[in-house]
């Protein structure tokens, strides 16, 4: 489909009247197209896997889409209008990269990239992020935070939220948060999360948080080394377009990133983190660079950093310094 096209126009109006007829003459209209461009359209959308119904009288209606990441198709999903672009690619090395080098040129806080595939997608720790095409969603939200390097925990956090609600809102299951940073359907991993930092030589502050977000949406199967621990929402009986669910993902970045209640250790988000936390409670091994040790997780702190009873006393541990592991397999 031609990017911001005639077609991927008239495929975001379809989609937005989904389930309602539209006339030919409404859609002309709207599109500012004659009649023989509509007929077009549906002639070549139809050629690209969509099925549309038409009706004499009533004109056409959308029955069945392809699972496409266009930016129309999540725009038409969105609530409304925003004023930081959402810019999709087929293919990129990395969103979360592409984010860097869009930052660097000066991007709007608010900025979202999307790809269908990566090539080099990446994890914590130095590891891959397995992105093939359509099945995913790898997105990553540039955001100009104004904070500290100290908030990297509850930024990371505050995505899972926005992740875990909109999983919740599209399909209906019920996904936890593996602190900090793995949302989890059936004990395995559904997406992952790496927020990137880039901060401003001056002061040290954060000029930029990158946040990375991988969902295994469509996937039917994983490669054998991540059979046990990765799953889709599709494996877990959960269907959605992927525009959808980039849609309700944004939108839930937007709306918990435009107000300062994140930064501050909000109550009603931390009591949601706790809630959605699949760790506490559970025994964990705390890995950092000094080497690992065993605990058990206690609490969220409001810098959202894990509380974790150690056996030389308790203390908190923060996203950027060490992962979690738990004793019994993935969890
Ligand atoms: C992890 O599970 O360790 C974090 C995975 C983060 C993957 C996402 S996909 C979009 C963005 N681009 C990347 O290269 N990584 C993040």
């Amino acid at each position: 489909m031609e990017k911001g096209g005639m077609t991927e126009k008239l495929a975001a109006l379809l989609l937005a009247h989904r389930g309602e007829y539209l006339s030919g003459e409404a859609i002309s209209r709207s599109l500012g197209v004659t009649r023989a461009a509509v007929w077009k359209g549906m002639d070549r959308l139809r050629s690209e896997g969509w099925q549309v119904d038409s009706a004499t009288n009533r004109g056409y209606r959308l029955a069945g889409a392809p699972d496409l990441l266009t930016a129309p198709l999540v725009e038409a999903f969105l609530p409304g209008p925003r004023e930081a672009p959402v810019l999709c690619y087929g293919e990129l090395d990395s969103t979360n990269l592409q984010g860097q080098r869009l930052a660097l040129e000066g991007a709007k806080s608010g900025t979202v990239v999307l790809a269908d595939r990566q090539t080099s997608g990446a994890g914590r720790m130095g590891r891959d992020f397995y992105s093939p095409g359509g099945v995913g969603i790898y997105l990553s939200y540039l955001l100009a935070p104004r904070c500290g390097g100290e908030r990297l925990s509850l930024l990371t956090s505050c995505a899972g939220l926005a992740v875990c609600g909109a999983i919740r809102r599209t399909t209906g299951l019920e996904p936890a948060i593996k602190w900090p940073n793995d949302i989890i359907l059936e004990g395995k991993k559904a997406c992952g999360i790496l927020t990137k930092l880039l901060s401003d030589g001056e002061d040290g502050s954060i000029a930029w948080a990158v946040i990375g977000i991988g969902v295994n949406v469509a996937h039917r199967s994983f490669p054998p080394q991540l059979e046990d621990k990765a799953i889709s929402l599709k494996m877990a009986g959960g269907e959605v377009p992927r525009a959808r669910l980039a849609a309700e993902i944004i939108a839930g970045l937007d709306e918990i990133f435009s107000g300062s209640g994140w930064q501050e250790g909000d109550p009603a988000l931390l009591e949601e983190l706790r809630w959605l936390s699949c760790t506490l409670g559970r025994r964990v091994t705390v890995i950092s660079p000094a080497g690992e040790e065993e605990g058990e997780a206690l609490d969220i702190a409001p810098d959202g950093g894990l509380v974790v009873r150690f056996g030389n006393g308790t203390r908190t541990v923060s996203s950027g310094e060490v992962s979690v592991r738990g004793l019994l397999g993935y969890l």
